[in-house]
């Protein structure tokens, strides 16, 4: 029997070692079971419904692409204007950078409009989102990971002049580097020291002194950059714009839209000649007189 009952010992004790098994192994499994039960929470982060996970990726995809380009925008000017419609045309959300005084002095030279006219201006523009006052002249290290961390801007533009600083270093150099940089068309034919030296050319043309300084002058403005002059008897040496010349730009311009069968239309005439920060105001309160506001424009011959 000792042996029989030794092999059927053994068989059963093999059983045994199975079920034994079978109860450690059930255990086992049951406490891990019961281990991932318990601290599933922390083990296993509990996992957002479908529903969410799909909102928070088609929102992922949907973040806006956010802009920045910063200037001067002294004497603001169609230029201007045309840089960040540009701009804005490459992302969703554009944020202006408006350079402090001191910086355009440390850089530039005095600006003739001060900071606070001048973001008067830019935030009249209808492709503005946003703007940063007292932005730098150069995109420092310290500024670009501002720009990024604190306002998620994706790129830096600038029009497809060179800037440079006064140590001749470019100051979009960094931005560059780091891939973030995108360029836009500089339009030809219109910038802030030229308008200075057709003031400083009508100053002189009516006081007809220095007959010397007027042309070395109207050589210098009006003549300059390849531009048509509008000698048609008007004598003013002023340039003919040729900025608008498509009703396409016209309609990019302009807000497309006409007043309504009740609209309160409000009309207004003048120069606007030098369109300043006051010009934004008063087309601004005028604006608020109704739903609708017209605005003539003096011809040249009607202002001399
Ligand atoms: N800009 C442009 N076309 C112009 C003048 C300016 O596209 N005729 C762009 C510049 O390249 C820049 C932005 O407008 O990206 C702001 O320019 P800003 O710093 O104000 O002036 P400048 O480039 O010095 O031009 P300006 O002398 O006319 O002020």
């Amino acid at each position: 029997m000792e042996p029989g009952a030794g092999g059927s010992g053994s068989g059963s004790g093999c059983g045994a070692n199975l079920v034994a098994a079978c109860v450690i192994g059930g255990i086992v499994l049951g406490s891990s079971v019961l281990a991932l039960r318990l601290s599933g929470p922390v083990a296993i982060p509990s996992l957002p419904p479908v529903d969410a996970l799909r909102r928070r990726f088609s929102r992922r995809r949907r973040r806006p692409v956010r802009v920045y380009m910063d200037g001067c925008f002294d004497m603001m000017h169609y230029g201007h204007c045309n840089a960040l419609r540009q701009a804005r045309a490459l992302g969703d959300e554009l944020i202006v950078g408006v350079i402090s005084d001191d910086e355009i002095i440390a850089n530039k030279g005095p600006p003739v409009t001060p900071l606070h006219e001048r973001m008067i201006m830019v935030r009249a523009v209808k492709w503005v989102d946003d703007i940063i006052p007292d932005a730098p002249y150069a995109i420092t290290e310290d500024f670009m990971n501002k720009l990024f961390n604190e306002y998620n801007i994706d790129y830096i533009i600038h029009g497809d002049d060179p800037c440079l600083l006064p140590d001749g270093t470019d100051a979009y150099a960094l931005a560059k580097k780091a891939g973030r940089y995108k360029q836009i068309k500089r339009t030809e034919g219109v910038s802030t020291t030229d308008i200075v030296g057709r003031m400083l050319l009508c100053v002189r043309e009516r006081s007809a002194s220095d007959s010397h300084n007027h042309s070395s002058l109207q050589r210098q403005f009006s003549h300059g950059h390849g531009q048509k002059i509008d000698d048609s008897g008007s004598g003013s040496g002023t340039r003919i714009s040729h900025f608008l010349p498509t009703s396409r730009r016209i309609v990019q311009f302009s807000n497309s839209r006409g007043p309504g069968p009740d609209s309160r239309i409000v009309y207004i005439d003048g120069a606007f000649d030098l369109f300043h920060a006051g010009h934004v105001e008063i087309l601004r309160l005028a604006r608020e007189l109704g739903d609708f506001l017209l605005v003539g424009i003096h011809t040249d011959q009607t202002i001399r």
